[in-house]
């Protein structure tokens, strides 16, 4: 088993038992999306594909977990370390990566390390691009003009 698929087994147990019934479908699209369009993102831009796709998969497990959006990005980072500790497979290094991303990805105004705005970016591409009749949300309007630039997708 690939440490992408151990990871994605740990978050499939946190989503299955979400309080909230009714959001898992969401849950799971947006963490396996993020996760997606944070590996193209990653390939793209020469960054580290499988721990940007592990960091996707671990973005939002605390506000997924908690059932609130207080202070996630902050708290999840700490969730995600110890359950990567837990698995046993990852260097301090690696580990320390994957949640500086975390705990800087809803800082979405600011600029972090070239690891880290892969993460800010992937998510910003699955709020915009998972239902594209939403309206993009203020704070996430330079990011995703950046991005269509950047895909020449504009
Ligand atoms: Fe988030
Ligand atoms: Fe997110």
């Amino acid at each position: 088993m690939s440490r992408l698929e151990m990871v994605r087994e740990k978050v499939n147990e946190v989503i299955l038992n979400m309080e909230k019934q009714s959001k898992i479908p969401s849950a799971f699209a947006h963490l396996y999306g993020v996760s997606l369009a944070a590996t193209m993102i990653a390939k793209k831009r020469g960054e580290d594909v499988e721990l940007a796709s592990i960091a996707g998969m671990l973005h939002d497990i605390q506000a997924y977990k908690s059932g609130s959006y207080n202070d996630h990005a902050h708290i999840g980072a700490s969730v995600a370390k110890e359950l990567l500790v837990e698995l046993n497979q990852f260097s301090t290094e690696e580990i320390e990566k994957i949640c500086s991303a975390i705990f800087n990805h809803d800082d979405k105004e600011l600029i972090h390390s070239s690891f880290d705005e892969v993460l800010k970016d992937a998510d910003v591409i699955h709020h915009t691009l998972n239902d594209t009749s939403k309206d993009i949300k203020e704070k996430e309007k330079e990011r995703y003009q950046n991005l269509m630039k950047e895909f020449e997708l504009d």
